[in-house]
């Protein structure tokens, strides 16, 4: 499945179940002086979740462009480390809750994208009874449920609509790590338990101050990483090794006598290393310069413009690493 049929296949799922679907908004928020960039597809829709207005639908679902900048020195060393992706999600404002949350994740990830039910885990909030249920209702193995603390499954970053989640997991196996699945019970980061889904439970509005109230409804937020749903629909060892970088960095490979090897990252040279992570780097960086600059941004001193200059800058290094 190529990255474009995996988000088509997204968006026509949820259209079936009723929901409209709603274009990807700008990088650069609307009235929202709490963020620097829109960095879920909720935050262009918080004002429904609060009740702010009224939504176009009570059920929505979108592909949104979304940039991230706390990792950044993260991106080209990890798998999966971006500064812009696409977050797929569906969202109920006041419409449907836990139940058909679940049922509609569990319906995309067998019957849609036929993943194996072996290597599929779900983690959830030790407290939230409901989840677990549904999830074996449906038909997930108890020993493939995951308890959570409030730390690893309550979304809650600042300003905005928050709650208990429950997250979709991918096991890639062993071959991305002998250890098993206390990977996954102790939260260590790793290459073999892939988050690919987190359904948010929006309940409450955090102030900005963590006072939290009741929203005026009670909605479903999800986020599923299309970058990452790629890498395992293609099979790829990370996110950079599908169609939507490859392309770019095959690009960059023309301007260099350098050569990107995917086989690395089994094979772990350092050297290739590094030059894999420069090809990484620039890939990253250019998907989310030309976007922000094609939503408005351009390179300069401050604020967003500043981010995209230091994005140009850092690739600007790694292509005269690359020579
Ligand atoms: N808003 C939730 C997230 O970003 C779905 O993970």
């Amino acid at each position: 499945m190529t990255s474009k049929e995996i988000r088509q296949k997204w968006l026509d799922f949820f259209a079936s179940k009723g929901h409209l679907v709603v274009e990807s908004k700008s990088l650069i928020p609307v009235n929202d002086p709490s963020l620097l960039w829109i960095n879920s597809g909720v935050a262009t829709l918080k004002d429904y979740f609060s009740g702010k207005k009224i939504p176009p639908a009570k059920r929505l679902t979108n592909s949104q462009k979304s940039i991230r900048t706390n990792d950044i020195e993260n991106v080209g060393v990890t798998a999966r480390h971006h500064t812009f992706f696409e977050m797929l999600g569906n969202f109920s404002i006041g419409d449907y809750f836990k139940k058909e949350a679940i049922a509609f994740g569990y319906e995309f990830i067998f019957d849609v994208l036929k993943l194996d039910k072996q290597r599929i885990y779900i983690t959830y909030y030790s407290e939230d009874k409901d989840t677990y249920n549904y999830w074996i209702q449906n038909g997930i193995d108890p020993s493939h449920m995951i308890k959570g603390t409030r730390d690893t499954n309550f979304w809650d970053v600042g300003q905005g609509p928050c709650g208990p989640d429950t997250e979709i997991f991918y096991d890639r196996g062993e071959k991305y790590d002998k250890r098993g699945i206390e990977l996954l019970k102790n939260d260590i980061e790793n290459d073999r338990y892939i988050e690919i889904w987190n359904i948010v439970f929006s309940q409450f509005n955090n102030d900005g101050e963590n006072n939290y109230t009741d929203l005026a409804t009670k909605n479903i937020d999800t986020g599923a990483g299309l970058e990452r749903i790629v890498s395992i629909m293609q099979n790829a060892p990370t996110n950079f090794d599908t169609d939507l970088f490859l392309p770019i960095i095959h690009e960059v490979e023309k301007l260099t006598t350098l050569k990107y090897d995917i086989d690395n990252y089994f094979r772990k040279d350092p050297k290739q290393t590094k030059i894999n992570t420069y090809f990484k780097i620039i890939a990253d960086h250019m998907r989310a310069s030309v976007n922000a600059i094609n939503d408005g941004v351009l390179p300069s001193n401050v604020g967003r413009g500043y981010i995209i200059r230091r994005l140009i800058r850092r690739s600007y290094r790694a292509g005269l690493a690359l020579g």
